[in-house]
């Protein structure tokens, strides 16, 4: 079906659009506002500033915003044209133009039944599900037996080797959702350091174990280093290489690829140019995902990203989740002055999602030209960092307090845990409540004098104290609230971060679904590689000419 042109004039930035503008107005007129007192002066504060979906509740009334602010956010949407470009996208438009794709990661989660998408003429909703039963089907094998090793004895152990998008999204959702394992144990390598895969092989046994070759190019040299590792490992155990076929399995747009490397065609999963790495759980991707929870609990991860999708299609910016998410961060970003963002779930299991969001959200968004070429001139992708809590209190919290950095925070806190019900869990929800209000509140240094007043400390010493132990608050954050981490609610919460990044993308006028900035250091790599090996090196600064010549001096000829 042929679409309209995207109507967005190629030489505009955000910056020339009258909200922006006005935006940048309205923060010198609001910066003087502290957050307490706007709570104190708006008691239904929470009452309007909240959203809710399907369970998913996010409170943003705790950033430094008023209803004005929100008014000209949804303004700054509506000019810069990211209503159409949404429908682009649900609908198959090549909106990826460096790469001329489209980008349909929600096609992946569309139920099966449901109204035709086109890619070039072709309805791809029917394949979507052809191959997502394909995997789904080859789990279940696995987990019931049916599908054996090669010696007759089941399955054990899936060790998944991909990177990136082909392994943080498949590692973070296997890990929240533990809970749901089923009697498959997963594993996960990355890493081209030998230590990674090679951990994951002491633990198990050739015998009961598959490997998922996971990459959608199947040409990232991490991944099939690893692949090849994990077959010399299996054929030096003894087996032979028609054994292969019950042991080693892949996940790929690029088939011939995989079949070149041995992997049997019915064990070959196929992936889609329009899904790119970071979106691609959602696809065969997430194949050791179903091996660990099984068929019907991927699917409601799926259910969880498409009630996510339907909300961000529909509803209005005021009521949107992943819109509202988009939109304060800019508003942080380009008019308050932050340049990173911190994701802290107070949930174990979600202990690798900062992780993922840094591929989804930096690979995404961290350009420096519009999507026609331009160069910006404004602050694009925040820097995405996190780390569990309570753990990261221990760690960085300090900074987020009393530093002198303003750095917004998402608290994503499920009210139920896991694990026993001893109180641990009760205190994890209240550290994680008692660190937003913190932050929004601080402590002047009359009511830190206070807190010493009875202590007996001599005047000079009270007031450095107060001085030290005062906060500035008025330090922004979103808090996402869930009942608990489910397949459904974890594909809520997934689905939200992949539209806040479309979002931001789509406001600032960059294409978020594009990666080029990763390939110059991948051939610069196949340049020194065989410098390393012995090469002359040539053409390099003397930096990394002295750094080559090191590494040869110390390895001599013990390079392999
Ligand atoms: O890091 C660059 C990148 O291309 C990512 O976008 C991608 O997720 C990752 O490499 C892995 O790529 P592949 O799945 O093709 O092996």
């Amino acid at each position: 079906v042929a679409l309209p042109p995207i109507h967005i004039k190629k030489t505009m930035l955000p910056t020339a659009l009258p909200a922006w503008q006005a935006l940048a107005e309205h923060r010198r007129a609001t910066a003087h506002l502290h957050l307490r007192e706007r709570f104190a002066a708006e008691p239904n504060r929470f009452e309007r500033m909240h959203a809710e979906l399907n369970g998913l509740l996010l409170d943003y009334s705790k950033n430094l915003i008023g209803e004005d602010t929100l008014d000209l956010l949804c303004r700054l949407a509506d000019e810069s044209g990211a209503a159409e470009l949404r429908r682009q996208m649900y609908a198959g438009g090549k909106i990826n133009l460096s790469e001329h794709r489209a980008v349909l990661h929600t096609a992946l989660r569309l139920p099966e039944n449901t109204a035709p998408v086109y890619v070039d003429d072709i309805n791809i909703v029917p394949q979507v599900h052809a191959e997502l039963n394909r995997a789904l089907d080859f789990a279940e094998r696995l987990q019931n037996g049916t599908h054996t090793g090669c010696t007759g004895l089941p399955i054990r152990d899936v060790v998944n080797i991909g990177i990136g998008g082909s392994d943080l999204g498949p590692r973070m959702v296997a890990q929240a959702l533990a809970p749901y394992q089923q009697n498959l144990n997963v594993h996960f390598a990355a890493n081209l350091d030998s230590a990674d895969l090679d951990g994951i092989l002491r633990r198990v046994a050739p015998e009961t174990t598959l490997f998922i070759v996971a990459s959608k190019s199947f040409r990232t040299p991490e991944t099939l280093l690893n692949a090849q590792a994990a077959r010399r490992w299996f054929l030096q155990s003894g087996r032979s290489k028609a054994d292969i076929a019950q042991h080693f399995a892949a996940v790929s747009a690029n088939v011939e690829a995989a079949a070149e490397f041995g992997i049997a065609p019915q064990n070959v999963f196929g992936m889609f140019d329009w899904v790119g790495g970071r979106y691609s759980v959602w696809s065969a991707i997430g194949l050791p995902v179903m091996c660990a929870i099984g068929r019907e609990h991927f699917r409601e991860f799926l259910r969880g990203g498409h009630d996510m999708d339907e909300h961000f299609l529909h509803a209005p910016w005021r009521r949107n989740i992943p819109a509202l998410l988009a939109l304060i961060g800019i508003w942080q970003q380009n008019f308050c002055g932050s340049t990173s963002h911190i994701v802290i779930p107070y949930s174990h299991g979600l202990r690798r999602l900062p992780a993922h969001l840094q591929q989804l959200d930096m690979e995404s968004n961290g350009k420096s030209r519009n999507r026609h070429g331009k160069p910006v001139d404004f602050a694009t992708g925040a820097a995405i960092w996190g780390e569990a809590g309570v753990n990261c209190q221990h760690a960085f919290f300090q900074l987020i307090h009393q530093g002198t950095q303003v750095i917004p925070v998402d608290f994503i806190v499920p009210l139920n845990g896991e694990g026993a019900d001893d109180g641990r869990h009760l205190r994890l929800v209240a550290n994680a409540f008692a660190q937003a209000e913190a932050l929004m509140r601080g402590k002047s240094e009359a009511e830190a004098r206070a807190e010493t007043a009875d202590k007996g400390l001599p005047e000079s010493e009270q007031a450095a104290l107060a001085s030290q132990r005062s906060f500035p608050g008025n330090r922004p954050s979103n808090t996402i609230l869930v009942e608990r981490i489910t397949p459904y609610t974890l594909g809520l919460i997934l689905a939200m971060y992949e539209h806040k990044v479309f979002m931001q993308g789509a406001v600032w006028g960059i294409n978020s679904f594009d990666q080029w900035g990763v390939e110059y250091g991948k051939e610069l790599a196949q340049t020194i590689l065989p410098e390393l090996q012995g090469t002359t090196p040539a053409g390099h600064d003397s930096s990394t000419a002295t750094l080559i010549q090191r590494y040869r001096q110390q390895m001599g000829n013990k390079q392999p």
